[in-house]
């Protein structure tokens, strides 16, 4: 496949690349700062630019099969850059005929909070609290994502953590109590590379743990 990648520079993302780069994937990846890729491979092109702009997004999805998103701010204020990138990625798509995107969202994002709320009151309070501004902007995507008609996989992993990859993550099926509320980046990336190359899971939002 050949696979687009937003937000190689963070951390889900980086691990995402290196695993796509290593399954023989041909990987094209948008980085405001190119130079913060360290990751150097003949199947490698890594395009300057901002996926908050339509015009950078279609450079980045021409002739792809593939969309992966890791995407979002630093921080846990008030934000619109998960909605803006969003917008334009799916734009983007749309001209170019790119169908498939897999989005990093987060448990209990939008009318998931039911099922944290049956998992773990205390993960709730978080949610609810210092996390309330962050899940607005990921609830505003995930709309927009939705409207957009496009085969999008909305993962929504709960706290994610940097240790290495431990287990295959799973789908949670969302009348269930999700069974850890940690999982890894290198996990959540290998499952959405999964999900990249099935359409199980199309124009879904799963809850993976
Ligand atoms: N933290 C958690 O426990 C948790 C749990 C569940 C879900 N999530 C979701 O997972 C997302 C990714 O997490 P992470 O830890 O992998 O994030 P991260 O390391 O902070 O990476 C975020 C990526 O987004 C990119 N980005 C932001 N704005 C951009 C823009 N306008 N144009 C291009 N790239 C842009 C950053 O690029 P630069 O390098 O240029 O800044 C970076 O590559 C979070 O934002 C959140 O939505 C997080």
């Amino acid at each position: 496949m050949k696979i687009a990648i937003l937000g190689a520079t963070g951390k889900t993302g980086g691990h995402a690349t290196k695993h796509a780069l290593a399954q023989g994937h041909t990987v094209r990846a948008l980085a405001r700062d190119p130079s913060k890729l360290s990751e150097k491979d003949p199947l490698l092109e890594v395009i300057q630019g901002d996926a908050t702009n339509v015009a950078d997004c279609a450079r980045l999805v021409e002739g792809c099969d593939a969309v992966f998103a890791a995407v979002g701010p630093q921080g846990m204020g008030t934000t619109t850059v998960r909605q803006d990138i969003a917008r334009a990625v799916t734009a983007a798509m749309k001209q170019a005929g790119v169908k498939k995107l897999v989005w990093l969202s987060a448990f209990g994002v939008g009318e998931n909070l039911a099922q944290a709320r049956r998992t773990s009151w205390f993960a709730t309070l978080f949610m609810k609290t210092l996390l309330k501004k962050t899940y607005v902007d990921a609830a505003a995507a995930e709309a927009v994502l939705r409207a957009s008609g496009l085969d999008v996989v909305l993962a929504r992993p709960p706290r994610l953590t940097d240790g290495p990859s431990s287990r295959a993550l799973v789908a949670i099926p969302e009348s269930d109590k999700v069974p850890r509320l940690t999982c890894t980046r290198e996990d959540v990336a290998k499952w959405m590379l999964d999900a990249a190359a099935t359409t199980s899971f199309d124009r879904q939002a799963v809850t993976i743990c």
